[in-house]
């Protein structure tokens, strides 16, 4: 009588390939984290930005473009940020919060991390332009203790 060749392979044969599985397994992870991490709030952000944008929100003029300039390279932001948070002693010092739209233009933005000073993106119109002066060529003058460094050369 003819045996019946069977070609089942061994367990250890799948054993083997468990290696694949988690392999895969790993691949899977990855591209469901950079989805659920980059791809899907990155589209929420493109929609809220979108629905929030003021469609007049005029190009910077060219004296804008160089105080951002001149804002980034004497590292002003490594002291300020630019961003009033959406918690309350934020916007009790210093109004709105930030939205997305207002930086849009930024690139790279400015927004800063470290507050060693006060945030500044509501600055606008707060001191008169003869204090802002006297500030910037030297701050002691009118805050006497600010760590704030004079700006005359
Ligand atoms: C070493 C940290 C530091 C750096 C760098 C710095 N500042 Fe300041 N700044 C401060 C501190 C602290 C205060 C709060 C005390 C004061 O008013 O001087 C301040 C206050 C200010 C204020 C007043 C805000 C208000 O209404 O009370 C302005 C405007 C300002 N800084 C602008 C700038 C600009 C522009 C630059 C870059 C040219 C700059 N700062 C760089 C620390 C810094």
């Amino acid at each position: 009588m003819d045996e019946i060749i069977t070609t089942q392979p061994s367990p250890q044969h799948w054993f083997g390939m468990v290696y694949l599985l988690i392999f895969g397994a790993g691949i899977g992870f990855f591209l469901l984290s950079f989805i659920a991490l980059g791809v899907l709030p990155g589209l929420r952000l493109a929609k809220t930005i979108a629905s929030h944008t003021q469609t007049d929100m005029p190009d910077y003029t060219a004296a804008e473009l160089r105080g951002r300039q001149v804002y980034a390279s004497l590292g002003c932001a490594l002291c300020h940020t630019q961003q009033v948070r959406f918690i309350l002693p934020d916007v009790l010092r210093w109004g709105a919060p930030t939205e997305a739209w207002e930086t849009r233009y930024d690139f790279p933005q400015l927004w800063g991390t470290r507050r060693i000073g006060p945030d500044l993106a509501r600055e606008t119109g707060v001191r008169s332009d003869d204090w802002q002066l006297t500030h910037l060529y030297h701050p002691q003058s009118i805050v006497p203790d600010s760590v704030m460094p004079s700006y005359n050369e």
